[in-house]
């Protein structure tokens, strides 16, 4: 089968309600009968669903029949899996096993979101195979689900993103709009350090390629990320850029020294990540991030645009 185009009529999508949630439900939704869910259900058409809780879990998918079950469900702070490791090996590593366990029981291809942050940072760039060395709580229970699946489930598909960027002032609980929430509040200077490299991943690019690749058949473990390189600082200084606010806003270099403190969780020196078995199938459809970041900032100009007008 692995190699085969393999369509869709039913999706589970477990963890609906974050960032990459709000593009992958956009998505599917134009394609396929979906059902949503998430521990903080966003809205009335979404149900509540714990993936830690591997009877609810197995009952609500079971009741929908879906052909493809796909898992975002994630507890993403970094700090707060340092300060909770309990709850982040709930929601990152059973709740990858449950539902590895049930697309298994079911015979259905099952798509679980891993990480950049799996590695350890002493490489400039990884690729798909290169081994992961996790420094946080977050990273080794998302490895560990990783993991999980790919020795569990034979019908799998692990998804790598780098530093995720969508879902706008409400939904976008990363670097992007923790830099904007500043502007719009009014900051003429903002800091961004310069020593940790990424790959910024646009959640509507990532989500057109999940689709692709869960249609391609060709299970395996994938890095999926916005092309080119990439510093915390090249990222707010676009940003900036895009706003239109250059000459109103200074962004500051700093280390990642100055930040120590209000994020304690160590990061790598690099997560930048190379798409390479992607390319190989010819499966990558992820943009230059800055070609993406340029798309995604429209809507934080929307925004600023409304919060400025004099009322
Ligand atoms: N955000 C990133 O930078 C990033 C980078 C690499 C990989 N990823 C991975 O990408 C996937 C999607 O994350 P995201 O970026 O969309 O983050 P997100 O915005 O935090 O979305 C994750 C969603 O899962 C929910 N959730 C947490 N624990 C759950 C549980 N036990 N059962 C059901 N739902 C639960 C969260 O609810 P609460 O908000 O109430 O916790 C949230 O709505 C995750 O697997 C994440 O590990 C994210």
């Amino acid at each position: 089968m692995n190699g085969d185009t393999h369509d869709y009529s039913r999706i589970y999508v477990a963890g609906a309600a974050g960032m990459l949630g709000e593009a992958v439900l956009a998505a599917c939704s134009q394609h396929y009968e979906v059902e949503a869910s998430d521990i903080a259900p966003r809205t009335d058409a979404m149900s509540f669903l714990d993936v830690a809780d591997a009877e609810l879990f197995a009952k609500a998918v079971d009741a929908f029949e879906p052909d493809l079950i796909v898992n975002l469900a994630a507890e993403t702070d970094l700090e707060l899996c340092e300060h909770d490791p309990e709850r982040a090996w709930a929601s990152n590593a059973v709740g990858a096993e449950n539902g590895a366990r049930i697309a298994e029981r079911l015979g259905v291809p099952y798509v679980y979101i891993s990480t950049a942050g799996i590695f350890g940072g002493d490489q400039e760039w990884y690729s798909d195979d290169d081994v992961p060395d996790p420094l946080t709580v977050y990273a080794r229970s998302k490895l560990h689900g990783e993991r999980f699946v790919q020795q569990h489930v034979r019908r799998h598909f692990v998804l790598r993103p780098g530093w995720m960027m969508g879902g706008g002032p409400d939904l976008d609980k990363k670097f992007v709009n923790k830099v904007y929430r500043q502007i719009r509040d009014g900051a003429t200077t903002v800091r961004a350090v310069t020593d940790l490299l990424g790959s910024p991943t646009y959640t509507h690019d990532f989500a057109r390629g999940l689709l692709l690749v869960a249609r391609s058949g060709h299970y395996g473990t994938y890095n999926q990320v916005g092309g080119g390189t990439a510093s915390r600082y090249d990222v707010a200084l676009a940003l900036v850029d895009d706003l239109g606010l250059s000459d109103q806003v200074e962004v500051v270099p700093v280390t990642s020294e100055y930040f120590a403190e209000a994020y304690f969780a160590p990061r790598p020196a690099s997560e930048q990540l190379v798409n390479a078995r992607l390319r190989e199938r010819g499966l990558d459809v992820m943009r230059d991030w800055r070609v993406a970041l340029e798309e995604y900032s429209e809507v934080f100009r929307r925004d600023l645009e409304r919060h400025r007008r004099p009322r």
